[in-house]
């Protein structure tokens, strides 16, 4: 099982993207989580493809889009034009989640789908044998920095059961003390955001969650 961690720039500065993104992909960071929001799915508005794009510019990370807006296939040209290699909606988003993620793989990218703490994940049974990853949401999302949410755990390993082999993903309140929970239950990538931003450095941060990976 390959574990990656996904730093989130949510709680960055979002003007100096172009520094910390490479530090954080130098200090052992896999693929960049973009929090897309709408003011529409939640509350907040953060930003949109054009943030991908300019990062391209400066990194040629990986990156994923983790749309939090209604309609989500409408954002599905610009990140990929912008260079988002995985793109991941909400099943609570839109109707459609099926059509969704035939689309997604029929542009060649990594489909996948999140869900609330509220979703069960029997919502997915349907579509999970067509998924690249599941993000289990370990928090209510719109904002960083929340308290990590303990009864997504049972959800998690559900998730993993039906699915040995495909990724899935936890965001939200994840940082040393959360992180061993998840990996028990069955996660292997981590979204981590504010907790970053708490050691003295980018880079003690980021080792801080990779040295809690279980040797491969
Ligand atoms: C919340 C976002 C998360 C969030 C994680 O809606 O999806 O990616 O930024 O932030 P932390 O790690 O601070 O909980
Ligand atoms: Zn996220």
């Amino acid at each position: 099982m390959k574990y990656e961690l996904a730093p989130s720039v949510l709680s960055f500065d979002l003007t100096s993207l172009s520094s910390s993104v490479p530090r954080l992909i130098a200090a052992g960071a896999g693929i960049v989580h973009l929090d897309v929001m709408d003011g529409q799915f939640v509350p907040p508005i953060t930003f949109g493809a054009a943030l991908a794009s300019s990062l391209r510019k400066h990194t040629d990370a990986p990156m994923e889009a983790h749309l939090m807006v209604m309609d989500p296939e409408r954002q599905f040209d610009a990140f990929q034009e912008a260079g988002c290699k995985r793109i991941v909606f909400h099943y609570e988003a839109t109707k459609h989640a099926h059509r969704l993620v035939q689309d997604l793989k029929s542009r060649g990218l990594d489909a996948g789908i999140a869900i609330n703490p509220g979703t069960p994940s029997e919502v997915l049974d349907a579509v999970i044998g067509d998924l690249d990853m599941v993000l289990v949401m370990t928090v209510n999302p719109g904002w960083g920095g929340q308290k990590f949410i303990a009864s997504t755990l049972e959800k998690i390993a559900r998730v993993r059961a039906l699915r040995p082999d495909m990724d899935i993903q936890v965001d939200g309140g994840i940082d040393p003390s959360t992180i061993g929970q998840v990996i028990e239950a069955g996660a292997n990538s981590f979204v981590v955001g504010s907790y970053l931003l708490k050691p003295p450095t980018l880079e003690e941060g980021v080792k801080s969650i990779l040295e809690k990976f279980p040797l491969s």
